[in-house]
């Protein structure tokens, strides 16, 4: 496999200005930024689904959405990995597709395991290629829990692709996790739209965007 590499969307990096994008009018005030345009995070896409394709072995693939905040990504790049499939090329890589929910065991902070809710049958896993689809990793807690939670059902390879990673202060400044498929490493800010979200607002919105303090206070809990 390649190694891994990743837009790398530095401190420095200048984001957009909002004005210069359309956005919900209902957020117009709610947001400081736009740090990823829909269109740049297609182009990204477009190329992870094709390392994925060419990395891949003939076997079939099932493609796991980790819901909610996957959605986007995942209906993306399965898009884009269909239209390699019709390219009359020498291979096809048969796809199936589950979603899934995590939930954390509550009173066990230390089983290393975590609740998978909402998927078909996790057996069907058994003896595939798996391809894990989440919108981010930060801490990379979660999803070191979900790899070790898969392994009972004897995949034949687990692999995760990841649209962020975000880099951590409280950790270097470095990122704690790193999928095999990274599209963009962040800085270590609160990221909502394009399906992330803050308390469940923001999914509608198409750009990768910093909330602002008006937003945060608005949406709070
Ligand atoms: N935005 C939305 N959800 C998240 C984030 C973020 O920046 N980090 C972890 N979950
Ligand atoms: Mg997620």
């Amino acid at each position: 496999m390649t190694d891994t590499h990743a837009v790398e969307i530095g401190d420095r990096w200048q984001p957009f200005d909002l004005s210069c994008f359309c956005v919900p009018k209902h957020y117009e005030n709610d947001l400081e930024q736009v740090l990823i345009p829909h269109g740049i995070i297609q182009d990204r896409i477009e190329r992870l689904a094709r390392d994925i394709f060419q990395e891949l072995g003939q076997g079939p693939l099932t493609a796991l959405c980790v819901l909610k905040g996957g959605y986007k990504f995942f209906s993306d790049l399965m898009d884009k990995i269909n239209q390699l499939n019709c390219n009359q090329g020498q291979k096809s890589i048969p796809v199936s597709i589950d979603f899934i929910r995590l939930k954390s065991y509550e009173n066990d902070q230390s089983s290393g395991l975590i609740k998978i809710v909402g998927s078909d049958n996790l057996s069907s896993l058994k003896g595939r290629n798996v391809l894990i689809v989440e919108d981010i990793i930060d801490t990379g807690r979660t999803m070191k829990k979900l790899l070790n939670t898969l392994q009972q059902y004897e995949p034949k390879s687990v692999r995760v692709a990841s649209l962020l990673v975000k880099r951590r202060e409280d950790n270097n400044g470095d990122v704690c996790y790193m999928p095999e498929y990274a599209g963009f490493i962040v800085p270590d800010k609160f990221l909502v739209g394009y399906a992330l979200d803050f308390n469940e607002y923001f999914r509608d919105l198409n750009h990768i965007c910093v909330i602002s303090q008006a937003g945060m206070k608005k949406y709070r809990k």
